[in-house]
């Protein structure tokens, strides 16, 4: 590591990266949990595939490895309570986790949220274990597309939706 790189500063300036939020789901039944997730990013449409990097200290990290399949689940402005819960912030573990939702599956088993704007049932292509994280490179298998609406946005370490922003930010003049 570059010693005059302070790890306060890297995260000082990745928060200023705003993503959307998703919930990362494995497991089944009671063998079942998640963790919220900024990570996921597209990687192809042809063929469809998609990463998280997944810290290798969180309870669902084992049960990806095991299971082999996962589903990304993107949330919109209204799922907060979710993304709080799947971050373990209400203390909740395991499948404790899911039940304030509806969940469905459709190939894998993977649990996929009833509501989300959009979701992915994904098998696991390739996870490469680097540092203190896990990226997964996960095959589409599936997609469950939901209604239209705000996606739940974090940015600078705080939840925003899009009404946050203002109405006519990027307007060019002519
Ligand atoms: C907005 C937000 C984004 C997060 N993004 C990630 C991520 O991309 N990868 C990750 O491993 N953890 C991420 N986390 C942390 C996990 O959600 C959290 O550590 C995990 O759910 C708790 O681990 P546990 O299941 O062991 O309790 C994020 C948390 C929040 C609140």
């Amino acid at each position: 590591m570059n010693p005059s790189i302070d790890p306060t500063a890297f995260r000082q300036a990745m928060r200023r990266l705003a993503g959307g939020v998703g919930l990362i789901t494995v497991g089944s039944g009671d063998d079942r949990t998640g963790l919220t997730a900024t990570s996921v990013t597209s990687l192809s449409a042809e063929p469809p595939r998609l990463l998280v990097c997944i810290n290798r200290n969180a309870s669902a990290w084992p049960l990806l490895a095991e299971y082999r399949s996962f589903g990304v689940n993107l949330l919109d402005a209204g799922q907060q309570d979710l993304a709080d819960r799947f971050a373990g912030r209400g203390g909740e573990k395991g499948p404790a986790r899911f039940s304030s939702a509806r969940w469905k599956s459709l190939v894998t088993g993977a649990p996929l949220l009833e509501g989300a704007l959009a979701s992915f049932d994904c098998t696991v292509e390739e996870i490469i274990e680097r540092h203190s994280h896990a990226i997964v490179i996960g095959r589409i298998e599936a997609v469950d597309l939901g209604d239209w609406s705000d996606p739940l946005l974090y940015w600078s370490g705080v939840y925003r939706t899009t009404r946050d922003l203002p109405a006519e930010p990027f307007a060019v003049a002519g």
